[in-house]
């Protein structure tokens, strides 16, 4: 709700695609980074006075895999980013890399154009976990390029880390947990592994060499998560992240406090909040990256761009899905402010008493044995919504 936004920047090619990832990617053979690029640059030239208005308060480069990009790209982009926008003082430009020492530019590089944020996809310290994931790393490469990033002049680095794969034991994942120590980092996202549509892991599960994984061992799991964290001093914020204090990602941050955010790149999306106008926008670029070639030669970004306007009541309904995600909840008070509603106080005294929430006049958050349930609570507190009459 501040009046500030982030930028993410899809950049959707991978030299191997993993057999569990259905994000937006394609075989870094087909692609055609010049084209990428200019389309990138004339999307930013087209949008960005959109959001003039608003400080910048982050820059993410994601993926696929974004330190493919080659880096005079990367350069022309950061500049007209920043030549074009009002950047806070502590804006926040991460880039997502893989280990593979193959794929990375040049630390010293990548800190001068401006990056003050590397994201690893380091996903597990086990060889016979990566093997399972289909990485092209090992336990020692992995080791041997998080030293050296850590060594590197970048000092915000988030590792993610991926449980909950078949077979996989409380012991082996606690021992990844705990290898994190051993590295300078202040930030850990930890992905429970879905099985997707539509990828080689699902034809696993349709025959059988899947089967689900046991919600005990989930709960266990994280709860083990929380406590070797916190002895190292990263905390939980959310679902899935862990920080030292202070360090939140901002970027992520934007998405679950419901605030404005530009996407560029194929399928990415952004939101435009303006809650003194009561503006709530959001559009998604066409998927493929033929398509979205072909959607910016035809010059329909910019003022005709697809505009999905909301109301108020949406804004609300958003606010609870996104912002309960986060340890600390949402602030009620500033919600209503926005628009007038109650939540019905059954469902509230039923969540409280399971002990799945702790409420109060200004603040709902879920607790951690309700955070092992979000999805159903978040949607009951959301049905429970009764909004004024505008
Ligand atoms: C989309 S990737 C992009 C970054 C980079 N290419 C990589 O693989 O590290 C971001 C993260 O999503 C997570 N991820 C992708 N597919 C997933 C799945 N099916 N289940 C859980 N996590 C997943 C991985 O941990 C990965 O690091
Ligand atoms: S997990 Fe990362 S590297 Fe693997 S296919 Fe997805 S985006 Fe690419």
């Amino acid at each position: 709700m501040t009046n500030k936004f982030g930028i993410y920047i899809h950049i959707p090619f991978c030299t191997t695609i993993c057999p569990y990832c259905n994000f937006n990617v394609y075989p870094q053979k087909i692609a055609q980074y010049d084209v990428l690029a200019n389309c990138l640059l004339s999307e930013l030239e087209k949008n960005l006075t959109y959001f003039g208005n608003k400080e910048l308060a982050s820059i993410h480069f994601g993926g696929g895999t974004p330190s493919l990009l080659p880096i005079k790209y990367m350069e022309k982009i950061l500049t007209m980013i920043l030549k074009n926008s009002i950047a806070s003082h502590d804006c926040e430009i991460t880039i997502e890399i893989n280990p593979y020492e193959y794929e990375m530019q040049d630390v010293d590089s990548l800190y001068d154009l401006g990056f003050n944020r590397f994201s690893i996809g380091i996903q597990s310290f086990d060889d016979v976990k990566l093997k399972y994931l289909g990485r092209d790393s090992s336990r020692r490469s992995n080791i041997l390029f998080a030293e050296k990033i850590s060594n590197s002049k970048i000092k915000n680095i988030n590792f993610d880390l991926i449980f909950g794969i078949q077979d996989e034991t409380l012991d082996t994942w606690e021992r990844d947990i705990k290898f994190v120590s051993n590295f300078d980092i202040n930030h850990v996202s930890t992905y429970f592994l879905t099985i997707e549509e539509s990828t080689p892991f699902w034809n696993k599960k349709l025959r059988g060499e899947i089967i689900d994984f046991s919600e005990d061992l989930y709960i266990k799991m994280v709860e083990s998560t929380i406590n070797i964290l916190r002895k190292n001093k990263i905390y939980r914020y959310e679902i899935s992240n862990f920080c030292r204090e202070s360090f939140e990602s901002k970027h992520n941050m934007t998405y679950w406090s419901n605030g404005s955010y530009l996407g560029i790149g194929p399928g990415a999306y952004s939101s435009y909040v303006d809650i003194e106008n009561k503006i709530y926008q959001r559009w998604t670029n066409p998927r493929s990256p033929k398509a979205y070639f072909n959607f910016l030669n035809e010059n329909s970004v910019s003022e005709d761009k697809v505009l999905n306007s909301f109301d108020t009541r949406e804004y609300v309904k958003d606010s609870f899905m996104m912002g309960l995600r986060l340890t600390n909840g949402i602030n009620i008070k500033q919600l209503k402010k926005i628009r007038e509603f109650s939540l019905n106080q059954g469902t509230l005294d039923e969540l409280n008493d399971e002990d799945l929430i702790l409420s109060n006049l200004s603040n709902i958050k879920l607790t951690q044995k309700g955070f092992n349930i979000a999805d159903y609570i978040i949607f009951k507190l959301i049905e429970s919504i009764n909004f004024k009459v505008a």
